[in-house]
């Protein structure tokens, strides 16, 4: 217990080209987010699951409180739509974890592996795969700079987990938060985000590099569903496990 999931799924889903966010997409006959929140309520029982939704959003919302999750209007930008659900959080939650619903098929292991690395004392965790493309630096031309050596890559993947109070301080750093004079964490609309952050994890590192940032390993099927391709995977891999 003490432990709250913030599944962000306030993208409008544009490059998937459904016309409608990209949640709500059917994946072999049910919405990306019932998928999602079947996967985080298997390995995380009992949690205090907030999903963040696009502004006027009603279908969402309705998947959401049909599995047990409390909804809240995202923002502008993935890491303004994570401050939105931060300012959801119940007092007595000690860990959160953060999660792309475009992630669905997460195994529970992974999300189990999180938690049981943040009840152990980690307080920022990330689970990452190698690389396995050749990577190349490109400049404005177009040209390449040449191989980046992948043996020192890893790719960032969800859900990752943090002491729920260091969250919310680097996000109060980074101005995504504030504190309004009753003293409750309200998020900040913006332009843009923080330069050069990309993911949760690497508001740690900006802002409190005391805190290592511990790594796991992810798996291939907690893949981001993006493009019309990804879908193909998903019901694949969903036919899969149904065998
Ligand atoms: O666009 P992308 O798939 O990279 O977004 C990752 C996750 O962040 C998705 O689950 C998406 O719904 C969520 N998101 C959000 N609010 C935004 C943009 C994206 O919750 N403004």
């Amino acid at each position: 217990d003490g432990l709250a999931v913030i599944v962000v799924a306030a993208g409008s889903g544009t490059r998937l080209g459904y016309g409608m966010p990209k949640a709500l997409v059917p994946v072999a006959g049910r919405p990306i987010l019932e998928i999602a929140l079947e996967s985080v309520a298997r390995a995380a029982p009992g949690a205090d699951i907030i999903v963040t939704v696009p502004a006027g959003d009603s279908g969402l919302s309705d998947v959401a409180a049909a599995h047990g999750a409390r909804p809240v209007t995202g923002g502008a930008t993935r890491a303004q739509s994570v401050a939105c659900g931060l300012a959801a959080l119940g007092s007595d939650s000690r860990f959160v974890l953060v999660h792309d619903a475009a992630r669905c098929l997460v195994p529970t292991r992974v999300t189990s592996a999180v938690v049981a690395a943040l009840a152990s004392g980690e307080r920022a965790v990330v689970p990452v795969l190698p690389v396995t493309d050749t990577v190349r630096g490109v400049d404005a031309q177009g040209h390449s700079t040449g191989t980046v050596d992948r043996s020192g890559l890893r790719a960032v993947q969800t859900p990752q987990g943090f002491e729920a109070q260091l969250l919310v301080d680097v996000n109060l750093q980074a101005g995504l938060l504030e504190r309004d004079e009753q003293g409750a964490l309200t998020p900040v609309d913006r332009a843009e985000d923080p330069e050069g952050i990309t993911d949760d994890a690497s508001l740690i590192e900006r802002f409190t590099p005391e805190v290592p940032v511990t790594f796991l390993a992810g798996d291939e099927e907690s893949f981001k569903i993006t493009r019309p391709f990804d879908l193909i995977t998903a019901r694949a891999v969903l036919e899969e496990r149904a065998r």
